[in-house]
């Protein structure tokens, strides 16, 4: 049987390269060679022990690679394409998928919570030389020419899922938005409610060069939390509250803020993964008749979503490489873990090359 060198997490703090089996590709899989890949503030709740995932698991959701076997059933693919695949991988077919609930897939039949996300979480994922594609034909997006791999990457998960928070709060022409956290995801969200048209974006973080990012990502006003009252400061900027604010941490402290710097009927779009108890302080909610919506939203996938993105990045409205700061080596990447997880020297996403 041959072999490939994979990231394996084998519990708390404990990811190795190591050599494990070359996936096969069944009916209607793919296995690609991973060309880029990187790793997610996600995948850095499960090497701490915060998200529970099963020893022995390959991790990474954000595969970028090449075709090398198509399973029976798969069409319209030659071996050598270059795709891209979404972290998310929605089966196409199900009560969910065709519901248009395609994270929520619920694999061939009804809804599953969750569901869609199986790279690095249920089924092995793509910190890896090779990858099985579930699903293929619904996931496999062929990359135009020109695009390179590093144009991409970030578009598997960080991009979609930013983008995600300004459209699933149906951010409007004209809107003040606010986007808590400034990290990956909410940096997308401030360059999303830019390409959904908001007049007046506020990108809130505690970082200097992380602020300094959402400027050049589409932020009119950046706000650190630390030195400023940030709700009073919203409200004074949007006079009287944001139509939308999407939070993009996953702590009660975000959540509770981006709901009190909203007007009445506003939405807040939530993306952050919380743990513990999340609570609605009652005033800001208005008792429950100010007309708020709270959407969350879990990272779109699937092929069209990627080809959606890819055409934004080809046509020059969106471009994510500036936040691609290191590179290491899938050999090195415990130490990208590290730079990553410590957020040293700057750093906001990492590649990691196979
Ligand atoms: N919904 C989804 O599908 C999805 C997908 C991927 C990641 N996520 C989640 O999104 C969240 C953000 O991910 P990321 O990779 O951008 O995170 P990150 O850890 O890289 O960035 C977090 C940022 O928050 C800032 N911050 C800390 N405290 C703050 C505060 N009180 N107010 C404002 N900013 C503060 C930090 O300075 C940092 O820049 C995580 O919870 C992650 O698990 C969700
Ligand atoms: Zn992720
Ligand atoms: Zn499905």
């Amino acid at each position: 049987m041959s072999k490939m060198k994979a990231t394996v997490f084998h519990g708390k703090n404990d990811i190795r390269v190591e050599e494990v089996p070359k996936p096969r590709a069944g009916a209607g899989e793919a296995v690609i060679r991973i060309t880029l890949t990187t790793i997610c503030g996600t995948d850095l709740h499960i090497v701490r022990g915060e998200y529970p995932v099963k020893p022995g698991l390959v991790i990474g959701h954000e595969p970028v690679g090449v075709i090398e076997e198509l399973g029976p059933g798969v069409t319209g693919y030659e071996i050598g394409d270059r795709v891209l695949v979404g972290a998310i991988t929605p089966c196409g077919q199900c009560g969910a998928c065709l519901s248009g609930h395609l994270s929520q897939c619920g694999h061939g039949h009804g809804y599953e919570a969750i569901g869609g996300w199986r790279f690095g979480n249920t089924i092995n994922g793509a910190q890896a030389e090779y990858l099985l594609v579930p699903h293929a034909q619904a996931n496999l997006a062929k990359i135009p020419d020109g695009l390179s791999d590093e144009q991409v990457v970030l578009l598997a998960d960080i991009a979609s899922t930013g983008f995600s928070g300004a459209e699933s709060g149906n951010v409007r022409l004209g809107d003040a938005v606010v986007v808590f956290a400034q990290g990956p995801i909410g940096l997308c969200a401030t360059a999303g409610a830019k390409l959904m048209g908001a007049s007046l974006i506020i990108g809130v973080d505690g970082d200097e060069s992380r602020l300094a990012m959402s400027r050049r990502m589409g932020a009119d006003v950046t706000l650190d939390y630390r030195a400023a009252d940030v709700v009073a400061e919203v409200k004074r900027l949007t006079q009287g509250g944001a139509d939308v604010a999407v939070e993009a941490l996953g702590t009660q402290q975000t959540f509770e803020s981006a709901l009190r710097c909203l007007r009445p009927g506003g939405t807040l779009s939530s993306l952050g993964v919380y743990s513990g108890k999340l609570q609605m302080p009652y005033e800001a909610f208005a008792a429950g008749l100010g007309d708020h919506r709270v959407v969350t939203t879990l990272c779109p996938g699937g092929k069209e979503r990627m080809r959606r993105l890819m055409n934004l990045v080809q046509s020059g409205r969106f471009d994510p490489r500036p936040l691609l700061t290191h590179t290491f080596s899938l050999t090195e990447i415990a130490e990208g873990y590290r730079v990553f997880g410590e957020r040293l020297d700057g750093v906001m996403k990492v590649a990691i090359r196979p």
